[in-house]
């Protein structure tokens, strides 16, 4: 029988569950609660799925056995708790919350139920950025010198002026980083691994009505030693695709969105040459860069069905909890470096205070 899958949050995102899910023999979408009582009917109306309208009515329901979290990023911890106390496998939307506390809560609750959980990241499961990790594993980089994530995107005022929570300190969490870069954050860290000392600069240049950075600048040292950069922005148009920038003494690689355009190695390798031939393909799409709703739904798809493995076999998701914390960590301490011009050492002993999110999330 298929797995039953029921989502909280029938908005924007929730549409590419759907599609992700229609895509796997084995799942199926089989509810949807919004407390926007027409979002769940919308997304029923498509779907096919029973819209609820209490979200305990939903978890009740034997039918649904995993839920995924589609709500604004400061409200995932609420629904993701009540969803692993019902019983529930948990996958939660990009970032996993808005603060450490609040990750933790999601973490500690699922492993305390025994459930699944996973963070959504979908391009960890792109299969240039799984090419660049088994390049990173085996060593061809030689000594790590430089990792970049470049996210030079576009977000019209109309975007932000969509919903109340877009560009807030309490339920975005933060701008052009915590929402938009932090697919890249994610990817960097996964690639290049920890990261030990932040410095950072933050700006809102070309947007009105929000909170929270347009433009975020800042630089890193990893665990390792190498340097890099992340640069993440929703005001430069017309929006560019993101960029992942890997250098090494032996080698280097660049990805654009999903698309490999550099793979230059001092030693060759017998699989270079299909990669070259893929990466001739260009088969990136807008990613984002200036809409929103312009991304594939593939890796969701593949995320989904990593998750169902896991389930069935009782092992670890491929981004799990703990790996989806990693890179709010990451954006918290640039917020912390940005805010009082000093560096910060990660990991980060708790949650920062930061004058910007004034009314203190908890
Ligand atoms: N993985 C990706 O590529 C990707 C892309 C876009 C958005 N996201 C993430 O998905 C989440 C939602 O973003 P979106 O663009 O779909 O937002 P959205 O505003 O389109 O949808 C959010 C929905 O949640 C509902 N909602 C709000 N609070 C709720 C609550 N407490 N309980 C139940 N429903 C509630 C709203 O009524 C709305 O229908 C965010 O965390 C965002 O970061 C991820």
């Amino acid at each position: 029988m298929a797995t039953g899958f029921g989502v909280v949050g029938c908005g924007m995102i929730a549409h590419f569950h759907a599609k992700a899910l229609a895509d796997i023999r084995g799942a199926k979408l089989v509810a949807g609660f919004d407390m926007v009582p027409a979002a769940a009917d919308k997304l029923a109306e498509a779907t096919g799925c029973t819209p609820y309208y209490r979200l305990a009515d939903m978890l009740a329901d034997p039918a649904v056995d995993v839920v995924t979290i589609g709500t604004p990023s400061g409200a995932h911890m609420e629904p993701a708790v009540a969803a692993a106390r019902a019983g529930k496998h948990v996958i939660v939307e990009k970032p996993l919350e808005i603060t450490l506390r609040r990750c933790d809560r999601i973490i500690r609750e699922c492993e305390k139920a025994g459930v699944v959980l996973s963070t959504i990241f979908p391009s960890r499961f792109h299969e240039s950025s799984i090419e660049m990790k088994r390049a990173l594993d085996a060593g061809r980089f030689g000594r790590l010198t430089v990792g970049d994530a470049i996210v030079k995107w576009y977000r019209t005022q109309a975007y932000y002026d969509s919903g109340d929570w877009r560009g807030t300190w309490e339920l975005d969490g933060g701008g052009a980083l915590m929402n938009q870069a932090i697919h890249s954050v994610d990817l960097l860290t996964w690639l290049m691994g920890p990261v030990a000392e932040i410095r950072a600069q933050t700006a809102l240049l070309a947007h009105e009505r929000i909170a929270v950075e347009d433009v975020a600048m800042a630089t890193l040292r990893f665990e390792n030693g190498a340097l890099g950069i992340i640069e993440a922005s929703t005001a430069i148009y017309p929006g560019y695709l993101k960029r992942i920038e890997i250098h090494g003494s032996g080698g280097s690689a660049i990805m654009e969105e999903e698309d490999l355009i550099k793979w230059d190695f001092a030693k060759k390798a017998a699989r270079d040459a299909a990669i070259h031939q893929r990466m001739s393909q260009q088969i990136s799409g807008g990613g984002g860069a200036a809409d929103p709703a312009a991304i594939g739904h593939h890796g969701h798809t593949r995320q989904f069905q990593d998750v169902l493995k896991a389930i069935k076999k009782g092992t670890r998701p491929a981004v799990d909890g703990a790996e989806g914390r990693r890179s709010v960590e990451i954006i918290l301490a640039i917020y912390k470096a940005a805010e009082t011009g000093r560096a910060v050492k990660l990991p980060l002993a708790s949650d920062p205070v930061l004058k910007a999110r004034k009314s203190g999330v908890s």
